[in-house]
């Protein structure tokens, strides 16, 4: 249990999540529902959405699920409607869906480079354009996750360099169209974060400790880590920041230290 901020700093509050079943982004779900908000988590695998409900409803919280592919605009949409007849509103919306994988840019194929694409920054603006009128009800806002792969550049991430790039641009535009509606729209740059599936992925043991040695604050980041970031941002310490990429990576990227 997160322990950081006061535990009622989301009460009342109805979180819509996309990929919350899993990793960074199932981490920030179950720590907005231990500070008070009540979930709704969406993914393609129904497996992940059963094992986030089970676990979120063994603390007390509340979890509402529904399958949708972030690609699928129509399923994104009645994932939407289904959470506003469930709860009657949406307050925040978690962008967190993303694919990654490996892959020389001379070896991808262009439907590789599409498919991450297609989930990563069409998936964030799906989601954000179904959500439009809810969080302009609730005078809600945004939180998308993205990545520092693009700040520089990351050999063999082309694919999500690009499709971050296109989610950032997603955040400073709407931040700055849906202002006036009284939406905050942010996002989280995170780092190396130790025991995700992206870093199991991507990352050979071997190369850890050396990789440690290069991020200034000597460690690798923790989902918690994350989570605190994204609770601030969420809440209404930050009722101010709007159009933000929060960076959370120990001040990696500043050295330019690739992780491929
Ligand atoms: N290397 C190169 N190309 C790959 C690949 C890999 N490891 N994995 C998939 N692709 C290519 C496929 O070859 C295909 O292109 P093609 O038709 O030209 O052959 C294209 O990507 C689509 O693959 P497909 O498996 O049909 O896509 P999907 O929609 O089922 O899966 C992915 C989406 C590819 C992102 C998959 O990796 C995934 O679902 N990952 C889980 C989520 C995840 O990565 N989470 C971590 C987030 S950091």
């Amino acid at each position: 249990m997160n322990q950081v901020f006061n535990k009622d700093i989301l009460q009342g509050k109805i979180a819509f999540v996309t990929g919350g079943g899993t990793g960074i982004t199932g981490g920030v779900a179950k720590a907005f529902a231990e500070h008070g908000a009540k979930l709704a988590i969406t993914s393609r695998k129904e497996e992940n959405l059963a094992a986030m409900k089970a676990e979120v409803e063994s603390f007390g919280g509340e979890c509402f699920t529904v399958a949708a592919d972030v690609r699928d605009f129509e399923a994104v949409e009645n994932a939407i409607a289904a959470t506003r007849e469930h709860y009657g509103k949406i307050d925040i919306v978690v962008n967190g869906a993303a694919g990654n994988f490996l892959c020389a840019a001379n070896e991808l194929s262009p439907n590789g480079f599409g498919t991450v694409v297609d989930i990563d920054t069409k998936g964030t603006f799906n989601v954000c354009r179904a959500s439009f009128e809810a969080l302009k009800e609730s005078k809600g806002q945004i939180l998308n996750i993205s990545a520092t792969l693009h700040y520089l550049a990351t050999p063999m991430q082309i694919h999500v360099s690009a499709a971050k790039a296109g989610v950032d641009a997603i955040t400073r535009n709407l931040s700055v169209e849906w202002g006036r509606h009284g939406i905050r729209v942010n996002g989280i740059a995170p780092g190396p974060i130790e025991d995700t599936e992206g870093m199991k992925r991507l990352l050979m043991p071997e190369l850890k400790e050396k990789l440690t040695r290069k991020i200034p604050l000597q460690r690798f980041g923790k989902i918690a880590d994350i989570e605190n970031a994204a609770l601030f941002l969420t809440s209404d310490a930050a009722s101010y920041v709007n159009g933000v990429t929060l960076v959370v990576d120990g001040g990696q990227w500043l050295l330019g230290t690739s992780l491929a």
